[in-house]
């Protein structure tokens, strides 16, 4: 970081020295940084501010100029050490993490570079970076590998918790037959309850690194088939229209796993337009040529010439969660699991496929594109 900012304040300095001959303002250079960058006098008066300066210091240029940094800052503040450093060593210095406080300025995570100035003894230029935004990005980042390790996690949970799953539903099922019929209530209610987490784990285990099992797969009866299962479970009211491209070749996939990414995205589009009269969903299928991606560490590319649309007329994907949708427990719903979009991008990923997304009020499209079978591919 610091040698980041000493190299650009470098630059500045090589590109004020060279704006010189040039009939250049070097103020003017120096103000059009978003660093904020100011220069004391010996009694440490503002001789310069530039206009990132008086911005994080809360003041105009004109009233600056009638202050001196005691003004602002306590004489207990950290830079006033660095800048003595500087006078004393002739040379610059640097000091992080500090914390700027006073009754006109409250400002924590800041690094301070000062430098002396070749050409006036005493002067002092001082460059202002405020890092607590960039640590606030970092562990956002963090946030989302631990998210994506989950993955790993999961496959490793599921396969921990089946076997004694297994025999406490075992055991509950014996119990069952044998119990005093007041207390079979309680046998059937631990057999159900082992019987959801055993389905929940087998939704985590989905997320596991497994070869899949291919073959020709129309697309066009996985796209009918989830259709039919939303028209008469979770989405009896929602129009649909289909929009495919009958001529489209078998994509080279795994049924099943493609029936629960239409599954996921479907639901996902109806809920977002359960409570709109006129809610609408489309199905489109089509080819998109010059859809070519390269494969992940390879230098190989492959055709991805066939799309899938799942459309909605909903309100749109709300704004703050668009940079994660795909990461799990992502869900702006009270019951949401933020597990469907998650697994979408996983299965997507394994088909070597690629999906998009396209969302404004009033109109959210998802689109996979995915690989056809080749008739002339001998691995097919
Ligand atoms: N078609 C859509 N329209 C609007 N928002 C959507 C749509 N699809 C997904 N979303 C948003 O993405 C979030 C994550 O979706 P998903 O991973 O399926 O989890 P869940 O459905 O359990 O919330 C949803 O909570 C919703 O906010
Ligand atoms: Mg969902």
């Amino acid at each position: 970081m610091s040698g980041a900012v000493a190299s650009r304040l470098r630059a500045v300095i090589g590109r004020v020295r060279e704006a010189r001959p040039a009939g250049l303002d070097p103020q003017a250079v120096l103000g059009a940084l978003p660093v904020p960058i100011v220069v004391l006098d010996t009694d440490n008066r503002f001789r310069f501010v530039n206009h990132a300066a008086e911005q994080f210091l809360g003041a105009s240029a004109p009233h600056l100029a009638q202050l001196t940094l005691a003004d602002l800052l306590p004489t207990d503040s950290p830079v006033f050490l660095l800048i003595e450093q500087v006078r004393a060593q002739d040379a610059s210095v640097a000091g992080h993490d500090l914390t700027l406080e006073s009754p006109r300025l409250s400002k924590q995570g800041i690094s301070v570079h000062a430098a002396p100035l070749a050409e006036e003894p005493g002067a002092v230029v001082l460059a202002f970076q405020d890092v607590s935004a960039v640590r606030a990005l970092d562990r956002q980042l963090a946030f989302r590998g631990a998210a994506r390790s989950v993955t790993g996690m999961a496959a490793i949970l599921a396969h921990e918790v089946k076997n004694p799953l297994s025999g406490i539903r075992g055991a509950a099922q014996l119990l069952e037959s044998t119990v005093a019929p007041a207390d079979r209530e309680l046998a059937v209610l631990i057999r159900d309850e082992a019987d959801r987490i055993r389905a929940l784990v087998d939704r985590m285990e989905m997320f596991g690194e497994k070869p899949i099992a291919r073959s020709a797969v129309n697309i066009h009866r996985v796209l009918e088939h989830v259709r039919k299962v939303a028209q008469s479970g979770f989405a009896p009211a929602t129009r649909f229209q289909e929009l495919y491209d009958p001529s489209l070749p078998p994509v080279w996939g795994n049924r099943d796993q493609l029936v629960q990414v239409v599954l996921n995205l479907v639901k996902n589009a109806a809920e977002a337009v359960a409570d709109l009269p006129g809610g609408e969903i489309v199905l489109a299928t089509g080819f998109q040529h010059g859809m070519r991606v390269a494969l992940r560490g390879s230098a190989s590319r492959v055709d991805l010439p066939l799309y899938v649309a799942i459309r909605d007329n909903g309100p749109g994907i709300p704004e703050d969660i668009r940079p994660h949708l795909f990461d799990p427990f992502v869900s702006t719903k009270a019951s949401g699991s933020g597990l469907g979009l998650a697994l979408v991008a996983k299965i997507v990923g394994d088909h070597g496929g690629l999906i998009e997304v396209d969302s404004r009020p009033g109109r959210t499209e998802f689109r996979l594109h995915l690989p056809v079978m080749a008739e002339d591919d001998p691995s097919c």
